[in-house]
């Protein structure tokens, strides 16, 4: 969830215990191709990056190295690693901007002070405090699905972002002001894109795009000014409560956090939240509709009575949707000390990108990994790294149980009253920078439960990730 810092750049790429990271050759015009599409596309940008190189590639801009890795291995040598591989936030932007106060987040600190603050947040996550908020997460889907009708044609990608900005705006910051928190979301979109490809640019031996580096700290402005709106308004209406951003304040009234600590605080669990439900939603609904099989069963399962402790296939419908398309393709680290990775050292200064994605695709890990086959975790136990989703280790996604909520009980909710079919023909292309989302939605028609499932025949990138059925001409417009 975090970029790469640029300053402590080491002028050259070094060794590590007698292990040496192979000097960066000058880089091909293919790298250059690749690393020029990760700014605007990471999950087509990390995958020819693989393919190119395996699991361990190294690049670098002026002497700064950048190394992307993959794999379960690397996986868990980034997550064991806290204190060696720091989160760290990319363009930091001038003293006392808000792109400033935007690195105090949870994805820009580390060591004692992100302690604190794990610690400080972490009641609010706890499974019975998560499993206390059953009902209000329900009220917020049955408030989205209420309006859907028979017959109609929504885009999955908007309904499932309404829905999750619901459940952000009264989950965690006390629901005060919807149509607030739809402008940050704006905002918010507007600044993640300029800042994923403006820090990476600034990093990679690729061309800037002009005048990002202002755009990116306009847009910064910006959303900051709509998230102190935000705050105020959570002090208006959650002081005082279980919710997170209650804990926040109380602790900076207390004098234990600054203004710009809340205001980067605010701003991460805004990102780390409601983008990766909306996409999480958005393809496991997408992913059901074309899987049919897969739909029925669950159907099934959601249809009868819960059998508690036990492990099903909504779970396992989750955890496959996840892995197939994880919600951040990528996470990303600076290594303040030397790491060795597969017994290859990386000096400080380096920058790693981990990739999720690629990852969670791995040949090696998951046989057939562009199939959707929640099945395979009946079968299979794979290493733990393989698949890492809500990431790992002391940084593992603190929100996890709150989001597998959030999804369980929207799935129980809509896949028992509603009969999803993806519009056939559709056009359905990624747009991937930090987190993996459609790029001009997923139009489907929505009708009442009726079990006459089917798969439409769609075009675009989405056939590079995932290997969907063949479509069942003809019954996928009833
Ligand atoms: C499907 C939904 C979600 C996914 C896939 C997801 C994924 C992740 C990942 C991969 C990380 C680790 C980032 C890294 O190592 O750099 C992370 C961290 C985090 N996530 Fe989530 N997340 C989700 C939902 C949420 C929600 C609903 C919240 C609630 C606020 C949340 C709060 C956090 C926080 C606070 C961290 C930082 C933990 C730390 O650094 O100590 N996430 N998430």
């Amino acid at each position: 969830m975090s970029l790469p810092e640029l300053s402590n750049n080491p002028d050259r790429i070094g060794s590590h215990s007698g292990m040496t990271m192979s000097r960066a050759a000058p880089h091909s015009d293919a790298d250059i191709l690749h690393l020029t599409r990760f700014l605007t596309d990471s999950v087509g940008g990390s995958v020819d990056v693989w393919k190119a190189h395996g699991d361990f590639a190294v690049f670098a801009n002026g002497g700064r190295p950048v190394v992307f890795v993959s794999g379960a291995a690397h996986a868990r040598t980034v997550f064991a690693h806290p204190d060696a591989l720091h989160l760290s936030f990319g363009l930091t932007g001038p003293r006392k901007s808000d792109q400033r106060a935007f690195t105090r987040g949870v994805f820009g600190i580390n060591g004692p002070h992100h302690q604190f603050v794990r610690k400080l947040m972490l009641p609010s996550f706890r499974k019975p405090v998560v499993e206390g908020h059953h009902d209000r997460i329900a009220e917020c889907v049955r408030e989205v699905i209420g309006t859907w009708r028979a017959g109609q044609t929504r885009d999955l990608y908007r309904e499932m972002k309404s829905l999750s900005l619901l459940m952000t705006d009264r989950l965690l910051f006390g629901g005060g002001d919807l149509d607030l928190s739809r402008r940050v979301d704006e905002a918010f979109d507007t600044w993640l894109g300029l800042h994923h490809r403006t820090s990476f640019a600034a990093l990679l031996p690729v061309e800037s795009p002009p005048d990002a580096y202002d755009r990116l700290l306009d847009a910064a402005s910006d959303l900051g000014a709509l998230l102190r709106q935000l705050i105020a308004s959570c002090r208006r209406n959650a002081a005082g409560s279980d919710l997170v951003v209650a804990r926040l304040l109380a602790a900076a009234d207390a004098g234990e956090l600054t203004e710009p600590d809340v205001l980067g605080l605010v701003h991460s669990l805004f990102n780390a939240a409601h983008h990766t439900v909306t996409s999480a939603l958005t393809w496991t609904l997408f992913l059901l509709a074309q899987h049919p099989e897969v739909n029925a069963d669950l159907l099934d399962e959601l249809s009868g009575p819960a059998v508690p402790n036990r492990a099903t296939l909504v779970d396992r419908v989750i955890k496959e949707s996840m892995r197939v398309l994880p919600p951040p393709v990528y996470v990303c680290r600076h290594a303040t000390q030397p790491v060795s990775f597969g017994g290859t050292g990386v000096p400080a200064g380096t920058v790693v990108v981990l990739g999720l994605y690629v990852t969670h695709h791995t040949p090696s890990s998951f046989a057939s990994p562009e199939r959707f086959d929640p099945a395979r975790w009946l079968a299979t136990a794979p290493c733990p790294h393989s698949n890492v989703p809500f990431g790992g280790g002391a940084r593992m996604c603190l929100g996890a149980p709150l989001a597998t909520q959030f999804l369980e009980t929207a799935l129980s909710l809509i896949v028992p009253r509603f009969r999803l079919t993806v519009v056939p023909d559709s056009h359905i292309d990624r747009r991937a920078t930090l987190t993996l989302r459609p790029a001009a939605g997923i139009p489907v028609l929505i009708r009442d439960q009726d079990r006459r499932f089917s798969t439409s025949p769609v075009t675009g990138t989405i056939h590079e990730m995932v290997n969907l059925p063949t479509a069942t001409a003809g019954a996928a417009a009833a």
